[in-house]
């Protein structure tokens, strides 16, 4: 839609050049300075459609969610062990999420939550059920998306970069096992799209 609108303005551009009214406006300037005028309102228009095209491939869209669930149960497929489990899975999630610089999983264990494996920053190891997003997901058995962590009355800052969280609960034979963590750079990074895919991963570990 953008990159639309961005080649709008270089159809613009060009009948600006070639009508009357582009002539009368290119007969003010000499021509070099007309070749200059017109080659960077073609190139402002190029390098602005292709920026917004590169961000739309990167960007966790639905169709790139669905191969990613595809290949966390294709990694979990047969294996009984939660450690390597939730090792790959912490890598292949922080390796494939745009803007994520934590992925990982809380186990609970003795009634406070105890981390597991991880990729990003060293985190805290023991977090208290109610405390933080993390414990606050767990105690409520409830997937916590945090637009903005610092607006997060509680929350528990592992990372100074970190601006936005979603935080998914796992379950093993319908009781809390644990929960899958995700801290991102940018605010508002996650929504409920990123519940729904992260939801059907954090299932499929003890499936
Ligand atoms: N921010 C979390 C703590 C864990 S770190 O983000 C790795 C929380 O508030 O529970």
């Amino acid at each position: 839609m953008v990159s639309l609108f961005f080649r709008e303005i270089a159809q613009f551009g060009r009948a600006l050049c070639s009508g009357r009214r582009g002539r009368a406006f290119k007969s003010r300037f000499p021509d070099y300075i007309q070749a200059v005028l017109i080659d960077s309102f073609f190139l402002f228009a190029i390098i602005h459609t292709k920026t917004i095209g590169d961000m739309k491939m990167t960007a966790t869209t639905k169709e790139n969610y669905e191969l990613l669930v595809q290949q966390a149960k294709a990694l979990v497929d047969g294996e009984d062990d939660w450690i390597a489990n939730t090792a790959n899975l912490s890598a292949l999630l922080f390796n494939s999420l745009d803007n994520v610089n934590f992925a990982g999983i809380y186990r609970f264990e003795n009634g406070e939550l105890i981390l597991g494996p991880f990729q990003g920053m060293p985190a805290c190891v023991h977090i208290q059920m109610g405390k933080g997003v993390c414990g606050t997901a767990a105690k409520e058995e409830k997937t916590q998306i945090v637009p903005n962590v610092h607006e997060f009355a509680g929350h528990i800052a592992c990372d100074s970069a970190s601006n936005s969280e979603i935080v998914v609960p796992i379950f093993k034979d319908e009781k809390l096992w644990g929960v899958f963590d995700f801290d991102s750079t940018k605010l508002d990074n996650f929504d409920e799209t990123d519940q729904k895919y992260l939801t059907e991963i954090a299932d499929a570990i003890f499936d």
